[in-house]
């Protein structure tokens, strides 16, 4: 197996801020797979869907998953909540899954608007998505750890579990 730290979870879960976060503590490198996306098409995530559609989203997702199996180690990946669907993310390393409610999902979406959010149209779809994925994400882990914690203390325990 790869020895990447592959955060997953529900968008809203903090991937990103939490990669960052364990990157820094593991002294390793932090890869967002939306900020790739971003980067390399010049373009925000939200416009490419509209641009071309979730099915090209997804290829796309799918092409960076096999490449950073092939080509990344010793690194944290912070990835696009809808990736664990349609990729075996224990393919690339050891899966942590971000766990939260909805409740807390929720709120945080509705602080950071869903116009940034291009696969939610309202907050009754929001819920059957967060419930159509949340086993499969449970499933995938390597290890769960309660994302409504404060951030110092998920990034502990991550750790703790790395080293123990
Ligand atoms: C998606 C989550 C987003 C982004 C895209 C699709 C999803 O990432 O990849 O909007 O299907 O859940 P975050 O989980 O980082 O918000």
């Amino acid at each position: 197996m790869c020895n990447n730290i592959i955060l997953i979870g529900f968008m809203g879960s903090g991937k990103t801020t939490i990669g960052r976060m364990l990157a820094n503590k593991l002294n390793n490198f932090l890869i967002d797979t939306d900020d790739i996306i971003e980067l390399n098409y010049d373009i925000k995530i939200s416009d490419f869907f509209q641009k071309f559609g979730e099915i090209k989203f997804r290829e796309l997702e799918i092409s960076l998953c096999k490449w950073i199996k092939t080509n990344i180690k010793n690194s944290v990946i912070s990835t696009g909540g809808g990736m664990p669907i349609i990729y075996n993310m224990r393919d690339m390393g050891n899966v942590i899954y971000l766990d939260i409610t909805f409740e807390e999902i929720q709120k945080r979406i509705i602080n950071d608007g869903i116009q940034n959010r291009p696969m939610i149209k309202d907050f009754k779809q929001l819920h059957s998505l967060y419930n159509e994925r949340i086993q499969i994400y449970k499933n995938m882990a390597h290890y769960i750890v309660n994302a409504s914690d404060s951030k110092n203390n998920i990034v502990d325990k991550i750790y703790n579990y790395l080293k123990g």
